[in-house]
């Protein structure tokens, strides 16, 4: 036993309410998602001057879009006049201004305030201080990551986080993410807290009872117990398995860059606050999460290919199969807890066996990041 009344085996989870609480959820939200470099979208999705997209990052609406000089811009989706939200569909394209309808105060891609009714009987109006408020930007493997802090921390942070979890950040830029295509996107409404999402994804004692078409590829999962993601470890395909698909048949074109050591063999990893990346010889999984509210988490799934794979339309259905399931599997233990977590028998949460651990690490960085809010 130790001084928390728990076998060694066993440490605590997390009570209930911090999967329930909206008032937990809001300083998340703060302190978490608003806070540290979010990833967005994909930079491909802005696909020319004038296209957009809108998102959710913790309490704001994001707009991102591209500007007539190519660079991707953020700003916080809100008329600067009386406040409506300017842009209300998830993504479209705009001609040359983001015009809002109350009472079309309208900015260019850059943000600037260019036109308003009477806008030139007000001359002492600064266009650009009247303009759309900025948000930072980064892309990092074709991806567009905003921070909304006021002084973002170093992005250096976000790879950090990568290179912590796969040894060294070259074994990510050997896929080349960013030349990727998506090849298949999937948005999965889970009816879960993002914490339930982030801590399933970070173990694997439940593959032999839910996955059971991954742990066919993937033979060393179906020991859940000893089955472990660590650094620089990749679970290797059974040996008579072809390709990372949903019946073990041979994949599509290998990724040029991935050695040796990195084909035939599955890398799962988590880049904190929202984000999992799964790299298998021939395609990328990229998981974002949007956490909506306390019990509800959007996911946005991209499986990346090379671009002749996407451009020749050539069949990516049974690798996407593959994921989609164990996607889904995923999904419906998540949802399938939620609920529990308002019971009375979770207020004090429930236990971690050893390989799971490392979960453990996880509940620090976000009790560690609420409590450093609280004292600010
Ligand atoms: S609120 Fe946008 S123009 Fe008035
Ligand atoms: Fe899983």
């Amino acid at each position: 036993m130790t001084s928390t009344g728990l076998p060694e085996s066993l440490i605590a989870t997390l009570p209930g309410t911090a999967y329930t609480d909206p008032g937990i959820f809001a300083r998340e939200q703060e302190h978490i998602f608003e806070a540290m470099w979010f990833c967005a979208v994909r930079a491909a999705d802005l696909a020319g001057p004038g296209a957009f997209r809108t998102v959710q990052v913790g309490r704001e609406s994001i707009l991102l879009t591209r500007a007539r000089d190519q660079s991707v811009r953020a700003f916080f989706n809100v008329c600067r006049h009386r406040g409506a939200k300017l842009c209300t569909q998830e993504s479209g394209e705009v001609k040359r201004a983001f015009q809002c309808p109350y009472h079309a105060w309208t900015y260019d891609l850059t943000g600037k305030l260019v036109a308003a009714p009477n806008l030139t009987k007000m001359p002492d109006v600064s266009r650009t201080e009247y303009g759309l408020a900025s948000v930072a930007t980064r892309e990092w493997l074709g991806y567009v990551w905003v921070c909304l802090a006021e002084n973002p921390p170093p992005f250096d942070e976000v790879v950090q986080d990568v290179v912590a979890r796969l040894g060294d950040v070259d074994s990510i830029e050997r896929y080349d993410v960013e030349s990727l295509e998506v090849g298949r996107r999937i948005v999965y409404d889970v009816k879960a807290n993002w914490k339930l999402i982030v801590e399933n994804f970070m173990e694997c004692y439940h593959c032999a009872t839910i996955h059971p078409e991954l742990t066919e590829v993937l033979p060393e999962f179906a020991d859940g117990y000893a089955a472990q993601y660590y650094v620089g470890h990749g679970a290797e395909f059974g040996e008579d398995v072809q390709g990372f698909t949903v019946d073990g048949s041979e994949g599509l074109d290998r990724i040029p860059g991935v050695t040796e050591d990195q084909d035939r063999r599955y890398y799962a990893i988590t880049v904190r606050p929202q984000v999992f990346i799964n790299l298998v010889p021939d395609h990328v999984i990229f998981h974002r999460m949007y956490p909506v509210a306390p019990d509800r988490t959007v996911v946005e799934c991209d499986w990346l290919y090379l671009k002749h794979v996407v451009d020749s339309g050539k069949d990516v259905s049974r690798s996407v199969e593959l994921f989609d399931r164990v996607n889904r599997q995923d999904f419906d233990a998540c949802e399938r807890c939620q609920p529990a977590m308002n019971s009375r028998l979770y207020a004090k949460g429930g236990v971690l066996v050893p390989s799971e651990h490392h979960i453990g690490e996880f509940h620090t960085f976000v009790q560690e990041r609420l409590n450093a809010g609280r004292r600010e």
